[in-house]
């Protein structure tokens, strides 16, 4: 029994010393020293033997089972790590993960994607750093009109092959309108959502680099219902609920007629509140049919085609859907604002 006992101890401990898994560890347990284990059966044969060799052999496989024991739990360890499993408390929260956040910008970029997308527009992109034509020329605003004062341009001190001071920052996503036109022909469906740049004083309600959402739709027939229609759905979208437009004539060169889109107080729900100035509107942005000399500078023949335009701030969307009252905060690089979102 001795020997059979020795041999035992030499067989657990060289096991031990191949284990790499914790399962394998916690099977040995059980091969061994578990309620029907082989150590186990020999020292319940114990009771058969003689006083004296039942003292000695006991005293014996009591040791071997706790050098066993010991090294065991010493392999745990080494394979756990530093705590053993009766150290760990498996239902405390684990380490937090930071995770970054949207800028509502882009949120509401997503937004605007998705619901143009499975209306069949593009999504499109155009240069920041525009020309005069596509900014301006291309959209009916000739050199001198006096329309160029209604945008306080940032121009660039670089001159083109002409030796003509030529590059603007673009004042607003509609030069995206000519290069879409002249690129895609007619009919067309596309969305810009992009950053426009004005030399303006800095304020909660202005910033020099600034977003909006230009919309073109060119095709046969085309008339103000549709361009109702499409904004109709736009600002249900974004502010998830129906929201009432009201149209108002309004003056842009590069659409006839030209017109001015307002939307219910999504505040007040239109009875007039601080955030509407007690009118029930909030002013959404610029749009109208598309003016003939633009469509003939994107190359589409205006007897066959017509279109409409608009272009809304985005940044003000964003600011009204989630209550922001800083338009400057979407750049701040502010932490406690971004995370909010
Ligand atoms: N581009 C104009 C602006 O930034 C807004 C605008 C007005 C865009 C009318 C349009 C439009 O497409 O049809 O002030």
């Amino acid at each position: 029994m001795n020997n059979e006992l020795q041999k035992i101890k030499e067989e657990v401990i060289d096991r031990i010393k191949k284990i790499r898994k914790e399962i394998d560890i916690n099977n040995l347990e059980t091969k061994y020293l578990g309620r029907k284990g082989e150590l186990t059966k020999i020292l319940r044969n114990l009771k058969n033997l003689g006083e004296e060799q039942k003292r000695q052999m006991g005293k014996l496989a009591n040791q071997i089972k706790g050098e066993i024991k010991n090294q065991i739990e010493e392999k745990r360890e080494e394979i756990i790590g530093r705590f053993s499993s009766k150290d760990i408390d498996v239902s405390l929260p684990g380490p937090k993960t930071e995770i970054g956040h949207l800028n509502p910008l882009t949120i509401v970029q997503n937004e605007l994607e998705e619901l143009f997308i499975s209306m069949g527009f593009m999504i499109l992109d155009g240069p920041e750093l525009e020309s005069d034509y596509y900014c301006f020329e291309a959209l009916n605003i000739p050199k001198n009109h006096p329309a160029r004062d209604m945008q306080d341009t940032f121009y660039i001190d670089k001159k083109n092959e002409e030796g003509e001071y030529d590059l603007v920052m673009r004042t607003h996503t509609s030069p995206v309108q000519v290069r879409a036109m002249q690129k895609y022909g007619a009919p067309f469906r596309g969305v810009v959502p992009g950053r426009a740049f004005r030399n303006e004083a800095v304020d909660a309600c202005h910033e020099h680099s600034f977003f909006q959402i230009e919309c073109l739709f060119i095709d046969e027939n085309i008339s103000v219902a549709n361009l109702k229609a499409v904004v109709g759905e736009m600002l249900s979208k974004i502010f998830e609920k129906d929201v009432t437009i009201r149209i108002r004539p309004g003056f842009f060169p590069f659409v006839e007629p030209g017109l001015e889109v307002d939307m219910s107080c999504t505040i007040c729900g239109g009875k007039g509140c601080s955030s509407c100035k007690n009118t029930g509107w909030l002013e959404m942005g610029g749009a109208g049919m598309v003016h003939p000399n633009v469509l003939r500078a994107g190359n589409i023949d205006p007897d066959k085609y017509s279109g409409f335009a608009f272009g809304f701030g985005w940044d003000r969307l964003a600011m009204m859907k989630f209550g922001i009252a800083d338009i400057r905060l979407f750049q701040s690089n502010n932490l406690k604002f971004l995370s909010q979102f």
